[in-house]
């Protein structure tokens, strides 16, 4: 039977523009996410509506409440909050969020919070293009004061940027339009490091202005296999975890690059710009947990340097997650995991493997605040949802958590994704990973129901006995 320690947080977990809608209400400024979703508006589901939060969220806390969550983790939409990015204070977005953490405090649930979940304000962007710009890093520190200055009474539990070390990998996400690929990749290193500067003032302003507060970063974790056990195979699974995930929990533990991230830095010659001061600031900023988010794990080998394309130069065309690197490695299919229908190998040992990793590394608490599984669900006649796959996966992976606990990792929380169905980053509403069914479809609103999953009963009992009854 599964242990886990009494007041653990069993929570569940959103992220803004996924899931509010009210896109442009209540003052609310256009973001880069809003941008990218209405660039396949006719293909499917965008943020407009997304699953309507803003205007139910009294009745899907009341949901929440029933399912017996201890926590929501959820993101504040900065251009709600400061529309352009830099300007004038929004009060109504104030008192949105306001609402929703007085509501979920009434009915016992403790508001978790991440400032910023791919949702720049696009007025940045067309300002100075966003992160590529210092100004970029002065404008977050403001906005997550008002934040901290707002809710800190409130929110005691923070994450300063969603997958920094997944997003930035995503062109479209940073907005980096440029065709170029050394250009592209100077560009994202500049923004990579405004965005550790903008995380360190970010942790230093919590703990200066919200009493008893926790910050830290929410990282995308990988967890990487070499596909044979040849050394250059090994060396390159290595890579693809350091280099798309290490590195940045390094940055933010140590205030400085390691040197293989030094060394492609340089080897690339896409050092970014440093100001004198940065690196005191990056080592004073001290993460007080790490967030993690846990889908699936990869399979690489090395792939060598050739005469047309250098050490470090990207596959082209790539898949920009999981991009594959000349000098580092290559994704293989790995035969020993089931995938799901988007291709996500299917793994719960590998959350064991992050989970004890990165204690082993930080020595800090963790909380896994994304983990689940994306994909159709069927709605029957009779208005149910027998998603027997999802409570699978969930029970699978809930299991590795309570092993790795036996570990002796410090867990102190299991959030996954999603609360509800919420409009999936890439796949609108085709691609679901809520408790809560949303009946709408990608380009039918119908009436937006809420109905509750086989998934939702079955997590509610796993919460009510504290993990026993897996
Ligand atoms: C995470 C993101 O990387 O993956 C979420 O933080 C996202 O915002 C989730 O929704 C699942 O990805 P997708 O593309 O299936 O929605």
């Amino acid at each position: 039977m599964a242990k886990f320690p009494e007041n653990f947080l069993w929570g569940a977990s959103s992220s803004a523009f996924q899931i509010e809608g009210a896109w442009d209400e209540d003052g609310k400024g256009k973001t880069v996410a809003d941008y990218n979703s209405f660039k396949r508006s006719h293909l499917q589901a965008d943020s407009k509506v997304a699953s309507d939060f803003y205007h139910r969220y009294q009745e899907d806390i009341k949901l929440m409440k029933e399912l017996g969550l201890k926590i929501y983790r959820f993101s504040i939409s900065w251009a709600r909050i400061i529309p352009d990015g830099d300007g004038e204070i929004n009060q109504k977005g104030i008192d949105f969020y306001n609402k929703v953490i007085d509501c979920l405090i009434e009915h016992g649930i403790m508001p978790v919070v991440t400032l910023y979940h791919f949702d720049l304000p696009y007025a940045l962007v067309e300002k100075y293009n966003g992160w590529e710009a210092r100004d970029c890093v002065y404008a977050f520190e403001r906005y997550a004061k008002v934040c901290f200055q707002a809710f800190g009474d409130r929110v005691k539990y923070w994450q300063v940027h969603n997958e920094q070390n997944l997003m930035i990998r995503v062109d479209e996400r940073m907005n980096i339009n440029e065709s170029d690929p050394w250009k592209a990749d100077k560009i994202r290193a500049q923004m990579d490091y405004h965005m550790f500067v903008a995380h360190a003032l970010a942790v230093n302003a919590c703990h200066e202005l919200v009493q008893d507060g926790k910050v830290g970063p929410a990282v995308s974790s990988t967890c990487t296999y070499p596909s044979t056990n040849k050394p250059e195979d090994v060396w390159a699974a290595k890579m693809n975890d350091w280099f798309k995930t290490n590195y940045c929990l390094d940055m933010h533990y140590t205030g400085e690059y390691p040197g293989y991230y030094m060394r492609y830095l340089e080897e690339r010659n896409i050092v970014p710009i440093m100001e004198e001061g940065d690196k005191a600031l990056l080592k004073s900023a001290k993460m007080d947990y790490i967030a993690l988010n846990y889908y699936r794990t990869l399979s690489v080998s090395y792939l060598p340097v050739d005469e047309q394309n250098p050490i470090g130069s990207r596959v082209f065309p790539t898949n920009q997650v999981d991009f594959d690197q000349y000098g580092y490695f290559k994704h293989d299919k790995n035969p020993h995991l089931e995938a799901s229908e988007y291709g996500a190998q299917i793994d719960p040992m590998g959350l064991r493997m992050v989970l004890n990793e990165y204690y082993q590394r930080y020595r800090l608490p963790l909380i896994v605040t994304e983990n689940g599984l994306g994909t159709a669900d069927v709605l029957t006649e009779d208005k149910k949802v027998h998603d027997d796959y999802r409570i699978d996966y969930l029970r699978d992976h809930i299991q590795a958590c309570a092993l790795a606990i036996e570990d002796g990792v410090e867990l102190f929380g299991y959030s996954p994704w999603a609360v509800m169905d919420i409009l999936s980053s890439h796949q609108g509403f085709k691609k679901r990973y809520g408790f809560i069914y949303i009946d709408r479809d990608d380009h039918d609103l119908k009436n937006l129901e809420r109905i509750k999953k086989d998934s939702y009963d079955w997590y509610k009992h796993v919460i009510e006995t504290n993990g026993g009854a897996l």
